[in-house]
C-alpha cells in the first residue's frame, strides 16, 4: 500500500474541516498517494469499539463499495460516519429502521414497496404543480431587493415537492420543514439546536407520519401514502415503517436538493459565463453538473462484513469504510478538468446520487426535475440576480450545507 502523506489525524468528517472546501486538495493528495487511507479517528461513541475508518477517495473504489452490499454493509454501523458525540450506541441502532441503513433482503423488500411512489409517471404527474410553485416562489422573492437565497428560494421547492408527493396537507408543511431542519442542525452551534431537540423533532415527525398513515388506511386517498400503506401485508409498509420512510425523505429529499440549488446558484454567480450560457441555451446537462459541483452528501459509510482488499488496502472484517462522493466527483481519472464548473459536461458520471448499487438515490429524477424547474424560473424572472455576500456554511459532518447566501434579486 502506498505511504500515507497526510498529517496524522486529519479528519474529513470533522464539521469544522468541512466548512470550507479545504478537503478537496487533501482528497487530491490522497487519490494520488493513498487512495484508500486509514484515518485513525476513533468513532468517539461508546459501544463502537473501533479506532478509525478507511477513507475511500477514488471514483472507481467508491463505486465498488456501493455496489457490493454483501461485503460492505450499510446496516452494521449505519451510513453516517460521525454522529454527534452525545449519542449512545442504542440511539444509533434505532436508525437501522431507516431504509438507507438496511441491507438486503430487508432493504430489497422496503425499496420495492416505496419505489411505487417514485415511478416516472408519478414524478411526471408532479411536474405542472411544481413548475407553478417554482414560478410563484421566485415571483415572491422578487418583491424584495435582496434576501437570503437559501430560505427565500432554495428551501421552498424541495419541501413542497415532498409534501406534494406524500400528500401532506398545506397547513402542516411548515411543521415538516421545521422538524427536518432541526434534525440535521445539531453540529452547528450557531443554530443552538441540541441533540435532544433534534431527536425530539425526529420523534414528532415520525409520529405525525404514523398518524397520517393510520388515517389513510381508514380512508384511502389518491396519494402515495395510501398506495404504500393500504393493507398491512408483505407488499405494504406498516405505519411505523412509513413513519421512518417519511423521516428519511425529509432529510434525504429536502436538505440535499436545497443545497444543490444553493451551491448551483453560487456557482452560476461566480462563473458568469455559465449563467449567461444557461440563460441563453438552458442545456439539459446543467442539473447533473450542479449536483457534481455541489455534492450535497459529502460522504456515507459502509462496514466490511469480511476481510477484503480495496484499492491496495487490506480491509478487515468489522472495519468502517467511508465513501467520499466529494472526492470521487473530482477524480481526474474520470472527469476532464474536474475543477471547472461546466454545465455542458457530457458524459457526467458523477456519484452525487450515490455510487450505484441498492441504495442509489430513490429521488434522483425528482431532484433533477426540481433543479431544472427552479433555475428555469430564476432565469426567466430574475436574470440579473447577483451576489451580495459570501455563503455561510452549515457546520455538518456529512452534508455540504449552506445556511445563508445573500443575493440581490435584481
Ligand atoms: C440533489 C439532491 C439529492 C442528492 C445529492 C441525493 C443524494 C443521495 C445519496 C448520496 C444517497 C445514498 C446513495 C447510496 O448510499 O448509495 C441517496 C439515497 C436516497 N435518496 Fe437521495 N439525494 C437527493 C435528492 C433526493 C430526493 C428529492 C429524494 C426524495 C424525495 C431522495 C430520496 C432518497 C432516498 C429515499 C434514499 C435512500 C435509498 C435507499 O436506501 O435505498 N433523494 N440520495
Amino acid at each position: 500500500m502506498p505511504c500515507p502523506t497526510l498529517p496524522e489525524g486529519f479528519d474529513f468528517t470533522d464539521p469544522d474541516v468541512y466548512q470550507s472546501r479545504v478537503p478537496l486538495p487533501e482528497f487530491a493528495r490522497l487519490r494520488r498517494t493513498a487512495p484508500v487511507w486509514w484515518n485513525a479517528q476513533p468513532h468517539g461513541i461508546a459501544g463502537f469499539g473501533d479506532d478509525g475508518y478507511w477513507v475511500v477517495t477514488r471514483h472507481e473504489d467508491v463505486k465498488e463499495v456501493s455496489t457490493k452490499p454483501e461485503i460492505f454493509s450499510a446496516n452494521l454501523n449505519t451510513s453516517i460516519i460521525r454522529f454527534h458525540a452525545s449519542l449512545t450506541r442504542d440511539q444509533i441502532d434505532v436508525q437501522k429502521l431507516i431504509m438507507l441503513n438496511m441491507d438486503p433482503p430487508e432493504h430489497t423488500r422496503v425499496r420495492q414497496i416505496v419505489q411505487r411512489g417514485f415511478t416516472p409517471r408519478s414524478i411526471r404527474a408532479l411536474e405542472d404543480a411544481l413548475r407553478h410553485r417554482a414560478a410563484r416562489i421566485v415571483a415572491e422573492a422578487r418583491q424584495r431587493p435582496t434576501g437570503n437565497f437559501v430560505t427565500d428560494i432554495a428551501s421552498e421547492l424541495p419541501l413542497q415537492a415532498i409534501a406534494e408527493l406524500i400528500g401532506i396537507p398545506q397547513d402542516d408543511r411548515a411543521r415538516i420543514f421545521d422538524w427536518s431542519n432541526k434534525m440535521i442542525a445539531y453540529d452547528d452551534p450557531e443554530l443552538a439546536i441540541t441533540e435532544e431537540v433534534g431527536t425530539e423533532a425526529a420523534m414528532e415527525l415520525i409520529s405525525y407520519a404514523m398518524n397520517l398513515a393510520a388515517a389513510r388506511k381508514e380512508c384511502p386517498a389518491k396519494d402515495i401514502v395510501s398506495r404504500l400503506v393500504a393493507a398491512e401485508d408483505e407488499g405494504n409498509l406498516g405505519s411505523d415503517e412509513f413513519g421512518f420512510f417519511v423521516l428519511l425523505l425529509a432529510v434525504a429529499g429536502n436538505e440535499t436538493t436545497r443545497n444543490a440549488i444553493t451551491h448551483g446558484m453560487h456557482a452560476f454567480l461566480t462563473h458568469r459565463d455559465q449563467w449567461e450560457l444557461y440563460k441563453r441555451e438552458r442545456p439539459a446537462t446543467a442539473a447533473e453538473e450542479i449536483v457534481r459541483w455541489a455534492t450535497p452528501v459529502v460522504s456515507f459509510q459502509r462496514t466490511a462484513t469480511q476481510d477484503t482488499e480495496l484499492g491496495g488496502a487490506e480491509i478487515k472484517q468489522g472495519q468502517r469504510v467511508g465513501i467520499f462522493y466529494a472526492s470521487a466527483n473530482h477524480d481526474p481519472e474520470v472527469f476532464d478538468r474536474p475543477e471547472l464548473f461546466d454545465i455542458t459536461r457530457d458524459p457526467n458520471p458523477h456519484l452525487g446520487f450515490g455510487g450505484g448499487g441498492p441504495h442509489f438515490c430513490l429521488g434522483k429524477s425528482l431532484a433533477v426535475l426540481e433543479i431544472n424547474l427552479i433555475f428555469h424560473a430564476i432565469a426567466d424572472a430574475m436574470p440579473g440576480i447577483s451576489l451580495a455576500g459570501d455563503p455561510r456554511r452549515l457546520r455538518s459532518s456529512w452534508l455540504n450545507g449552506v445556511k445563508e447566501l445573500q443575493v440581490r434579486y435584481g
